[in-house]
């Protein structure tokens, strides 16, 4: 019986290299109880069950496990973004059917292929922009040169941000980043900020709206704020401004993640750089693998809406419940020798995007970033080797990467 404080060990920044030891622990039992309520759900087969069960809610979130002060001001004001979600502005990825259907509908109608597609040509001149400004340096910090500039600029064009706000953009979708740990250990100044964020983001996309309302044009917020015709009504403001800052805060430091840990990974499997290089059609495959083995989201809270029995567990009825979907993806009894990273695996059904009705709307759009940048990477980096292994990490558990990633290069080619 493992223990039932594990899950605090994966939240503890010191683990933050390597959890998965971990997770190899915690899979002993695919659903424990740890000691605060919550429910560690940690195999593949078990992870699988849960997210395609709707007695899992995404709406109803746990309270915050930070301790109440008793004064319902300073309470609300010590977790205030989540207050704020809970309330007037939670977006789809926090709510269930059938509002999420509803709202997930209007997304998916403008995410279409084709213009994700349509972003091939800037995501390729953009990374050769940013790796470009890099000549003439014998080092390079992958997630400050590339990995975080690529997807803020990749957002604001496909939601019609005009690219004068773009660097406005990188500091709140860093700042509300923080929002989605499920326990913030940042002090009070970082919450404060986190807050002015959120209004001043909001303000933002308020006037964004009626500009594009105004003048609409082939961007995706002009075609979300479409007003709607009769019988096919259109999204209401409050949810038009969640909704275009989800897709800012999911589709950025996930996608750094992705970037730097493929980068990171490639590093410390020359071979498969090698390869990467030579072959550049084996990224599909090589991207698949590396949303199995480093995955940028480890885990997505939920809570039980009923009793649910599963592994000869019962969760009860108002449970926090923790999908651990890195577990599940270093399941030895879903993946054979599930600690080597091994682009040629065949059926590589990993949790890298989630699954079920909250699937990553953004899941196209990642692939082709992530594809375009280390095929780049790979091609242009003169003699790329780790200038620090393991690197820093971020404190986020559940969104996990490293803060930075030194390389040193002897040139860039053209
Ligand atoms: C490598 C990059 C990315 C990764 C690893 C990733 C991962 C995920 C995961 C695991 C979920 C499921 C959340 C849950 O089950 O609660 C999710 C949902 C979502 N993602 Fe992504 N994501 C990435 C990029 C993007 C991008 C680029 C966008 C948009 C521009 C985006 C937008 C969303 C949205 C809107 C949802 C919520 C969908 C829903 O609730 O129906 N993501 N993502």
């Amino acid at each position: 019986m493992p223990d039932d404080t594990l899950f605090s060990e994966v939240l503890d920044p010191r683990n933050r290299a390597d959890p998965y030891p971990i997770y190899k622990k915690l899979r002993e039992v695919p659903v424990s109880r740890q000691r605060d309520g919550a429910y560690v759900v940690s195999t593949h087969a078990a992870i699988r069950a849960l997210l395609f069960d709707p007695r899992l809610s995404s709406e109803d979130l746990p309270p915050s496990r930070r301790p109440r002060t008793g004064n319902p001001l300073r309470d609300w004001i010590l977790n205030p973004i989540k207050n704020r979600i809970a309330t007037s502005h939670r977006p789809l990825i926090f709510r269930d059917p059938p509002d999420h259907d509803t709202l997930r509908e209007f997304v998916m109608k403008e995410f279409t292929i084709h213009r994700v597609n349509g972003l091939h040509g800037r995501v390729g001149s953009l990374v050769d922009d940013l790796i470009e400004r890099c000549r003439g340096r014998d080092e390079v910090c992958l997630v400050e040169d590339l990995s975080y500039p690529l997807p803020v600029a990749v957002i604001c064009d496909l939601l019609g941000v005009p690219e004068k706000d773009e660097p406005q953009f990188q500091k709140w979708a860093t700042q509300l980043a923080t929002a989605l740990e499920p326990d913030a250990r940042h002090d009070e100044a970082s919450r404060h900020a986190t807050v002015a964020a959120f209004d001043e983001i909001s303000s933002y996309m308020r006037k964004l709206i009626r500009r594009k309302r105004r003048h609409p044009a082939d961007d995706m917020l002009s075609g979300l704020a479409k007003p709607g015709r009769e019988g096919n009504p259109s999204m209401g403001d409050i949810d038009l401004i969640s909704t275009a800052i989800l897709l800012l805060v999911a589709g950025h430091e996930t996608t750094v993640n992705l970037i730097t840990n493929g980068m990171l990974t490639l590093l410390r499997h020359p071979d498969e750089l090698k390869k990467l290089k030579a072959d550049p059609e084996r990224a599909p495959r090589l991207i698949e693998e590396l949303l199995r083995y480093e995955p940028p989201v480890h885990f997505r809270t939920r809570k039980a809406l009923g009793d649910i029995k599963i592994e000869g567990t019962t969760i009860p009825k108002g449970a926090p419940v923790i999908l651990l979907f890195a577990a599940g993806g270093r399941d030895p009894a879903r993946f054979s020798n599930p600690n080597r990273f091994f682009p040629d695996r065949e059926d590589n059904q990993h949790f890298g995007f989630g699954g079920g009705l909250h699937y990553c709307v953004g899941a196209p759009l990642a692939r082709i970033e992530a594809e375009v940048a280390l095929v780049a990477l790979c091609r242009r980096l003169v003699e790329p080797e780790l200038m620090a292994d393991p690197p820093p990490y971020r404190s986020g558990a559940s969104l996990r990467g490293p803060e930075s990633l030194g390389i040193r290069i002897s040139g860039i080619n053209r």
